[in-house]
């Protein structure tokens, strides 16, 4: 029997330096698509996945996400007393949506490092790992598809996505073979080796390692073997490379369309396209952006 995965952790100690100077003195997982800051997207996505145990990963700095989840009373009792009732609903929904344990990360030493730090609040049970500023559309969520290759093999699934060659020294990058899989032969592949961002002309493949994890316990081992590695960090990727040694590591393609919201650009291009979507939004932004000359 495969064990359930109940626990998403979400690495939030990072110092948003590709998003200064927004993210002096605000964490990046608080900037806002639209109107929700980054990390609701990735806590939305665990809950409609299936995950309600979430745990966060903070550094200095970053009590706005604690109070975020928090209830916020004054606020509350504002927009009860102004009978704003869909108002008041909404910022219920927010502290009422999980259960959240908070841990510290007191320096940002890497990916891995981070989600090291969750290991007691984790025990020895498989778990999702969610970067927030991996933002991804989708209409059966991104985690739910790697739980769903996860409760077939029970091993550990990491998301894949195909990305060009003058961008893939941003990414961990997998040489991997393809695995026929629900009549699929181009979405799952069984992952031979990793490398966290190699030069272009070092990259194994063209498929590089999304915000998405599904890790099993033993993985705090490995990130507790590894040396540092690129930018001289512990990094997710070298562990899942070690754990390769004696445990299946999977990719899988998902379906969906992901934004890397932690970068200028695609944030903007994220707001664009979650604005157009917008039931209450969509259509008046549609109607100013075709008055625009471009
Ligand atoms: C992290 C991971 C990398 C992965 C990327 C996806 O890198 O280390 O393997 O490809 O997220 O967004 P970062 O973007 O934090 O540098």
């Amino acid at each position: 029997m495969v064990q359930k995965v109940r626990k998403a952790v979400f690495p939030a100690a990072g110092l948003g330096t590709r998003f200064l100077p927004a993210t002096k003195a605000q964490p990046k997982e608080m900037l806002p698509l639209v109107d929700k800051p980054l990390i609701q997207y990735g806590v939305e996505e665990s809950i409609h996945s299936g995950i309600q145990n979430i745990i966060i990963v903070t550094g200095r700095g970053k009590s706005a996400i604690e109070d975020h989840f928090d209830v916020n009373f004054e606020l509350e009792h504002l927009l009860g007393s102004q009978k704003k009732t869909d108002l008041l609903q909404q910022v219920r929904d927010i502290s009422d949506m999980i259960d959240i344990a908070y841990v510290r990360q007191k320096e940002a030493l890497g990916l891995g490092h981070a989600v090291l730090r969750a290991r007691e609040l984790v025990g020895n049970e498989p778990f999702a790992v969610i970067l927030s500023d991996d933002v991804i559309e989708a209409e059966n969520p991104c985690l739910r598809q790697l739980l769903d290759i996860y409760d077939f093999f029970g091993a550990t699934v990491v998301a894949l996505m195909e990305v060009p060659k003058e961008n893939i020294s941003a990414y961990g990058v997998v040489d991997a073979d393809p695995v026929d899989h629900n009549g699929a032969k181009n979405r799952l592949f069984r992952i031979r080796n990793m490398v966290e961002k190699p030069k272009a002309e070092d990259a194994p493949s063209n498929l590089a390692i999304i915000g998405r994890y599904i890790l099993v316990p033993e993985i705090f081992k490995s990130i507790d073997s590894i040396q540092p590695g690129a930018g001289g960090e512990i990094q997710l990727t070298d562990a899942l490379k070690h754990l390769l040694r004696n445990r299946p590591v999977y990719g899988y393609k998902f379906e969906g369309k992901r934004f890397d919201a932690g970068d200028k650009l695609g944030f903007l291009q994220a707001t664009v396209e979650f604005a157009l979507h917008r039931a209450d939004l969509g259509a008046s932004f549609r109607k100013y952006l075709s008055t625009l000359k471009l």
